[in-house]
């Protein structure tokens, strides 16, 4: 048997005549850039999360830059993120000539309130908590903190559509959020896509105007800025997929709690879901010991697993200049040695899943 650690081809099958249909209507549109389908997802994505505006735009990267630029951060100003995401979060921050600080991460790989708070300083202007693997950050006390500080707050919500924490939205806690629709996300368009959501006017005119080369209005440019903008297609394919979210996310939740039960290794520490957390598992992240033997086992019995992210981002070499030691860092750096992915998406058989978790047994014995 072989088990992909994603399959979009299994999911396009499963809705192909509503994507092909939303294809061909932007395509008779000629709508290929921004424009009423792009107008149409940004509705329906902010009414899904139940917030004033959502802002599309080229990509989930970009998403943080121009939000962290609506804010007004820039250079001298330090943002705090955590020490495991992709590397886009602290990415953003250099790119808007701010300084990326890094702060541990807890048990759950989530940014640590307790180390996020120790590295405020008077440059700091931000935190940027990222609910990594769709498992919402501890919003309650970094919303706290920033208040005592006076920070703006950044919800990196690239993997995390549809989490929740006490029943209240990922994206919703902060001043801001971003999203990602990468292919391979909860919600993933056929190409490169974001966009910025928030309650906030200030922040919401702005990015929209910095996202569209700084335009408020054809040719009214207000400031410099660039070109970041969705195109129809993918609006159109997003708009198409949002109705099968929450099916698809009770899917993942469903598929993560089989791997729970039925991986019953002692030597493998699964993922915890904390009680008032809706964890939309956009990834199922296990430790492990051995892990390069693991993988190569999983590999030769046709399972695809992955590592997110087998290196802390402190510790990659484009920040080398700040000297950091895996000490600085002891959670992420034990914990990114330990982590692999196993396979996970919607469309996910019980014939599969049960392969998956008695080789993952069977390695362990
Ligand atoms: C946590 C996180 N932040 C930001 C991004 C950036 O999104 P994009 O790939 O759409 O630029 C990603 C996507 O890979 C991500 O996982």
């Amino acid at each position: 048997m072989k088990v992909p650690f994603v399959d979009l081809k299994a999911q396009y099958l499963s809705i192909q005549p509503e994507i092909d249909r939303a294809i061909a209507d932007v395509i008779a549109d000629t709508a290929f850039i921004s424009g009423s389908y792009a107008k149409k997802f940004e509705d329906e994505f902010s009414a899904y999360n139940g917030m004033k505006h959502c802002i599309s735009c080229a990509n989930g990267t970009d998403s943080l830059e121009i939000l962290l630029k609506a804010m007004n951060i820039g250079s001298g100003d330090e943002v705090i993120v955590p020490a495991i995401s992709w590397i886009s979060t602290a990415e953003a921050v250099s790119s808007v000539g701010a300084k990326p600080v890094f702060a541990d991460v807890n048990e759950h790989l989530l940014i640590d309130p307790v180390q996020a708070e120790k590295n405020i300083t008077t440059n700091t202007k931000c935190i940027i908590p990222v609910h990594l693997y769709g498992n919402p950050s501890d919003m309650s006390v970094l919303m706290e903190i920033a208040g005592n500080h006076g920070l703006k707050v950044l919800e990196d919500c690239a993997q995390s559509h549809g989490a929740e924490l006490g029943g209240k939205r990922t994206g919703t806690f902060g001043h801001c959020a971003s999203f990602s629709f990468y292919p391979g996300k909860n919600l993933g368009a056929y190409g490169d896509a974001g966009a910025m959501m928030t309650n906030d006017d200030d922040i919401a005119r702005l990015s929209r105007a910095i996202a569209n080369h700084g335009q408020e209005g054809k040719h009214n440019h207000i400031m410099e800025g660039r070109n970041s903008r969705m195109d129809g297609i993918q609006a159109a394919i997003l708009s198409a997929k949002l109705p099968h979210l929450d099916d698809w996310t009770n899917q993942r939740i469903l598929i993560a709690e089989k791997y729970n039960k039925q991986i019953v290794s002692g030597k493998v520490v699964k993922p915890i879901v904390r009680e008032n957390a809706r964890h939309v598992f956009h990834l199922y992240v296990i430790r492990v010991p051995d892990r390069s033997a693991f993988m190569r086992y999983c590999s030769e019995k046709g399972i695809e697993t992955a590592i997110h992210y087998p290196t802390p981002l402190p510790l990659l070499p484009c920040y080398a200049g700040q000297r950091f030691m895996p000490a600085d860092f002891p959670v992420a750096a034990k914990a990114s040695a330990e982590i692999v992915s196993l396979p996970m998406y919607p469309e996910m058989t019980d014939k599969q899943i049960n392969f998956v978790a008695e080789h993952v047994n069977e390695f362990f014995s």
